[in-house]
């Protein structure tokens, strides 16, 4: 995604009391819940860009507790501005979610969420896709036993790579397909694909 520097973002980001680096996240492992007001279930949304989707479903359902991960503070800061106030239920990871593994606890996830992830086409960035096998390991070990990973992409050929890297991995599909419909919820990125009448491929995977 597109977006020049900011040059405050680094510090309006860094002091905002519900950002944590994710070198700070390391020390919250298996403690999550202790951050938030009241302890439910903790939905993970990785690569949250804008945050269209976190903030709209962290307002939306105050019964969850809602983590959003992005990589760049831009983001991080656009996520921020569309906030008009707090929500106790939401929190904010500043970092590489590579490290999720050690960020997490085995188990305190319950849900993950991976809308439009960059696909990183060529081959020698596929340890980078979100949805590696690498990466679906991880995911793997800190879902809870009913755990579930929800993915959507515009990218078919992304979007059926990743399918095979869940198939190797033994996780059951429980849904596949085209969104025709978009949910009540929508991330930035597939706002924009909608507008521009591309196709939403998306599927729904448990852990085994
Ligand atoms: C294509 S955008 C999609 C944004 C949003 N999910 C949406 O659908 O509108 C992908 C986002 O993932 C972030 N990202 C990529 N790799 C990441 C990583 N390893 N850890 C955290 N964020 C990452 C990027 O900075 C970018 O904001």
């Amino acid at each position: 995604m597109r977006l020049r520097k900011i040059p405050e973002a680094r510090t309006v980001v860094g002091n905002n009391p519900i950002v944590i680096t994710e070198t700070a996240a390391r020390s919250q492992i298996n403690q999550w819940q202790q951050l938030f007001g009241k302890a439910q279930p903790l939905y993970l949304e990785i690569g949250c860009g804008r945050g269209r989707f976190i903030t709209e479903s962290a307002a939306a359902y105050p019964d969850i507790n809602w983590i959003g991960w992005e990589l760049r503070e831009e983001m991080l800061l656009m996520t921020l501005r569309r906030l008009e106030q707090p929500l106790t239920n939401l929190r904010l990871i500043w970092g590489d979610a590579s490290y999720i593994d050690q960020v997490f606890a085995a188990g305190e996830i319950n849900r993950v969420y991976l809308n439009f992830p960059d696909p990183w086409p060529k081959n020698r960035h596929a340890k980078r896709r979100l949805t590696s096998v690498s990466f679906l390991k991880r995911y793997q070990q800190i879902l809870a036993a009913d755990g579930q990973i929800l993915f959507k992409s515009d990218d078919k050929n992304f979007f059926d790579i990743s399918q095979e890297n869940f198939a190797s991995e033994k996780w059951q599909q429980a849904a596949a397909g085209i969104a025709v419909e978009p949910d009540k919820i929508i991330s930035e990125y597939e706002a924009r694909y909608r507008r521009q009448g591309k196709a939403i491929y998306y599927c729904q995977y448990q852990r085994r």
